[in-house]
């Protein structure tokens, strides 16, 4: 049986699961950490991988892989394919102003006009994630860097190219060197540079240009959804294997993904799909077949891996949230739902509004979070525990309505993230949303999209008409509605004064 890998570059980790590539059952696995920060130089990520593919009993005998990873990342290459400064990372706020100044840009000045123009052209009203606002951050604050740069990539872009044996010049880790245009993408990723517009498959040099004030950088080629990018070099992958494929032998590398399509893919989600994901960010996700343009900035309009719309409305706070709240609380993570579990519906008005980094939708990148109805009664740890986990929920249940907004079809919805394991957050949830909610099997979703779309490459690499394996996901528990509306009520009435 042919065997192929998924590997999620993410925020916090690498982690990389090998299956078989026609049942999907998963044969090895192995991961290494990230350092902390939302700044962080991409050798860490190589060096990561390499330790995870090594973890996970090495990559030999891989047929295929793809890579998907942390969208919006901002890495810069000069033209000998050094990385010219650590890479910006999708929750670094820092290039907040820069987006409201090329809002406003755009708009002549009337920031309406100008956010609803960027929702038209690339499918998301700015915000200090998006990658192309962190290279108007480069020109204007480090003018010495803008002027080297000779490449941006993804974070999954660069290290897919890392894997191909491309590299900077004289680094023996890269033995094919520094070839820029041997950078590739895939569409879910490069919808979220602001630079690119997914309803035609074209990047926007223009706007490019808007922000970096130079249109002369290479810009990855955007591979189909299941195209391979690249064969890995044999020193990292595929050394093992001789597949019968038009593609002769090694380990094809795949187009990659985001991480929110990684994980669309890897849960099998089609229109009438939610997913509610509590990692890192908070993300509600559905894919439809078009994307909208939300000019009031609340839904991203992505792209799928499949070829599909994948509509997001992300928040900064989600599981760090519930970590605050354990730090708060000196408890550990049963101990928080313990806790939680113990308070009434509402914590009897104590709500937190839980913008503790700011918020990115709303768009608040300079709010804290606040606390709502403290009195003697609610001054309690279960209280404090419970309006955390409603708080953080109430954020995300928020995201849902922007999607309904946006007219997207709501039939299932689909809890994942570690968070997602919490009983408190099990029991709160579906109180919050109002809505049954499955809880697939516990899983790394984005490392498994990676590598059903790496078992789909294989596939067409043998028949061109072939479509993505069908491998299943398993929902282990449904939720019961029990909707308790006091929470989003009390919460709505405070929202806005944070
Ligand atoms: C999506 C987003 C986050 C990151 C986290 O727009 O910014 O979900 O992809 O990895």
């Amino acid at each position: 049986m042919p065997l192929v890998a998924g590997v999620d570059t993410s925020t916090q980790s690498c982690k990389i699961v090998v299956r078989d590539a026609e049942t999907g059952a998963l044969v090895r696995s192995g991961s290494a950490k990230h350092p902390d920060g939302t700044e962080v130089d991409p050798q860490h990520w190589w060096d990561a991988f390499q330790e995870a593919a090594a973890a996970a009993g090495g990559l030999a005998d891989v047929a295929a892989l793809s890579v998907g990873g942390q969208q919006h990342g901002m890495v810069t290459l000069d033209a000998d394919g050094r990385v010219i400064r650590d890479a910006l990372l999708w929750n670094d706020t820092r290039s907040a102003p820069s987006a409201e100044a090329l809002i406003a840009e755009l708009g002549d000045g009337n920031r309406a006009a100008g956010a609803q123009a960027w929702a038209d052209a690339v499918g998301s009203v700015l915000v200090a994630s998006l990658t192309i606002t962190k290279l108007r951050w480069l020109r204007d604050n480090e003018p010495e860097n803008a002027a080297r740069v000779a490449a941006v990539a993804l974070p999954h872009d660069w290290l897919s190219w890392r894997i191909a044996g491309y590299g900077p010049a004289g680094d023996p880790t890269a033995p094919l060197g520094p070839q820029l245009d041997k950078l590739f993408t895939d569409r879910s990723d490069a919808s979220g540079t602001g630079y690119y517009d997914a309803s035609t498959g074209l990047y926007r040099p223009d706007l490019l240009e808007r922000a970096l004030g130079r249109v002369d950088v290479v810009l990855p080629r955007v591979v189909d959804v299941a195209e391979a990018g690249a064969v890995a070099h044999p020193t990292v992958a595929g050394s093992a294997v001789d597949h019968s494929t038009g593609s002769g032998s090694g380990c094809l590398i795949g187009p990659g993904a985001g991480d929110n399509a990684g994980a669309s893919l890897g849960l099998g989600m089609t229109p009438g799909d939610i997913a509610i994901s509590i990692g890192t960010s908070g993300v509600v996700s559905a894919v439809a077949p078009k994307r909208t343009a939300d000019g009031s900035g609340a839904i991203n309009g992505f792209a799928d891996a499949t070829g599909n719309a994948l509509m997001l409305a992300v928040t900064l706070n989600a599981a760090r949230v519930l970590d605050a709240a354990r730090e708060v609380l000196d408890v550990d993570f049963d101990g928080l739902a313990e806790l939680a579990l113990q308070a009434p519906p509402g914590s009897d008005g104590l709500v937190l509004v839980p913008y503790l980094e700011g918020e990115r939708t709303p768009n608040r990148p300079d709010a804290t979070g606040t606390l709502h109805g403290i009195r003697l009664a609610t001054s309690t740890r279960p209280h404090l525990a419970r309006a955390y986990i409603e708080g953080m929920l109430c954020g995300l249940a928020d995201g849902l309505d922007a999607l309904r907004a946006q007219g997207v079809s709501v039939e299932r919805v689909m809890l994942i993230g570690g968070a997602a394991q919490s009983p408190a957050v099990q029991r709160i949830a579906p109180q919050v949303f109002g809505l049954p909610i499955g809880i697939p099997e516990p899983g790394e979703y984005v490392a498994d999209g990676a590598a059903r779309q790496a078992a789909w490459v294989l596939a067409v690499a043998d028949d061109p008409d072939a479509g993505a394996p069908a491998w299943s996901t398993t929902i282990a528990t449904t939720l019961d509605a029990d909707p308790k509306p006091v929470i989003r009520e009390q919460y709505g009435a405070v929202r806005d004064l944070s």
